[in-house]
């Protein structure tokens, strides 16, 4: 029987993961939030492009939608400005018996290493409701699980696991929440969110940690580093305009310390054009993007991701899998057992209906 589900949200991720619950035939979409009132009223295929209705039509009413006790609610609004109030509307869905699947709240990749004011009152409505909670992406969430757990089941022994994001976000259309949190198009005395201390190591820091569970490992340290390049004219793309002298390029990385040394490492190389930062590390084959890993040991493991093949733009095409991660998980997550659960307790196949 088709699975009841909820698109919470139809924003750069949010819209994707709506086609693809109306599409598939495992999926019953029985509502859609939306808080805009440009959105609100609006039916579900045309908030994505569909040209079918599907007579489910977008509502603000936080209250009908629990109403609906659905199996689960896809997850998509920006929570990372406004925690408080997606804690709100996660803990009504949960304890009203809704399974969550999420892309936001990325600091819940791996759950044991978030804070308490934040996985307290999630669990606790899990706990109320005998439902679950998953959040997941592509980086955070694929790169730093999935793909590493990948290379490392081919290793005989593994001395470091080297994770790398390295992407060129010019024609990734978000200069409200990743450009400004990234602090492109700012003087690089000028401190972004992402590098507040302690921020890169909550976001990235999660999947050092779960990677260190699974290794067996203890981790000495979690510690954060990051560099900027400034652009030396002024460069226009989609993000944003840059003038010389802003940043044009960032470099960072959480990096998990085993026995004194780096062995786990989540890096950053992301440039607004691909003529940033020259000296920094580039995607392979002259690609706009790669998810990496590297992994030293015996034998050494290599494993290169590209988003987004035949013309489709990368940046789309990550938003597009950010999406899939959180969808595909859905009959997962409404199977696993009740709490908030990372990779490391569901089934890694999550494949089912994709080929139709
Ligand atoms: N791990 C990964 O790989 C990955 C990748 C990309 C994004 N993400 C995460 O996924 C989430 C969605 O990203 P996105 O790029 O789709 O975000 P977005 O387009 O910027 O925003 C998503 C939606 O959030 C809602 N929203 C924004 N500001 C709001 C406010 N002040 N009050 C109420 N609702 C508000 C809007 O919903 P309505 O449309 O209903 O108005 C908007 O469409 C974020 O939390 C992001 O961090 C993760």
């Amino acid at each position: 029987m088709a699975l009841r589900v909820i698109q919470f949200s139809t924003g750069n991720v949010g819209r994707h993961s709506l086609r693809q619950l109306i599409e598939r035939p495992d999926f019953d979409l029985v509502g859609v939030h939306a808080s805009g009132p440009d959105k609100v009223g609006r039916d579900a295929a045309d908030l994505c492009g569909l040209d079918v209705p599907t007579g489910v039509l977008a509502t603000d009413d936080l209250g009908a939608l629990v109403a609906l006790r659905a199996d689960c609610v896809v997850y998509m609004s920006q929570a990372e400005t406004r925690p408080h109030d997606a804690l709100h509307e996660l803990t009504a869905f949960l304890a009203a018996g809704t399974n969550v699947v999420a892309t936001s709240l990325v600091w819940l990749i791996y759950p044991p290493h978030a804070d308490a004011w934040l996985t307290g009152p999630l669990a606790e409505a899990c706990r109320v409701g005998g439902t679950t909670m998953y959040v997941n992406g592509v980086d955070p969430g694929f790169s730093g699980d999935l793909l590493p757990l990948a290379a490392l089941s081919l290793c005989g022994r593994a001395d470091t696991v080297r994770v790398q994001e390295i992407c060129d976000y010019g024609s990734y259309d978000d200069a409200e929440f990743t450009g400004a949190s990234f602090g492109f198009g700012t003087t690089p005395d000028i401190v972004p969110m992402l590098f507040l201390p302690g921020v890169l190591a909550s976001i990235w820091g999660g999947p050092v940690r779960l990677l260190a569970d699974e290794l067996g490992v203890e981790l000495d340290q979690v510690r954060e580093r990051y560099e900027t390049w400034t652009a030396t004219e002024p460069i226009e793309c989609t993000m944003m305009r840059v003038e010389t002298g802003q940043v044009a390029a960032v470099r960072f990385a959480v990096e998990g310390i085993v026995n004194g040394r780096p062995a786990i490492v989540m890096e950053h190389v992301n440039r607004l054009t691909p003529a940033a930062a020259p000296d920094w590390p580039v995607a392979p084959e002259g690609r706009p993007g790669v998810h990496r890993v590297i992994v030293t040991g015996d034998p050494g493991v290599e494993i290169n991701t590209h988003l987004g093949l035949d013309g489709v733009d990368h940046n789309v095409a990550g938003v597009v899998a950010t999406a899939a991660k959180a969808v595909n998980a859905i009959s997962a997550v409404c199977a696993a057992s009740p709490g908030l659960v990372s990779l490391r307790d569901l089934p890694v196949s999550q494949v089912g209906h994709l080929m139709r």
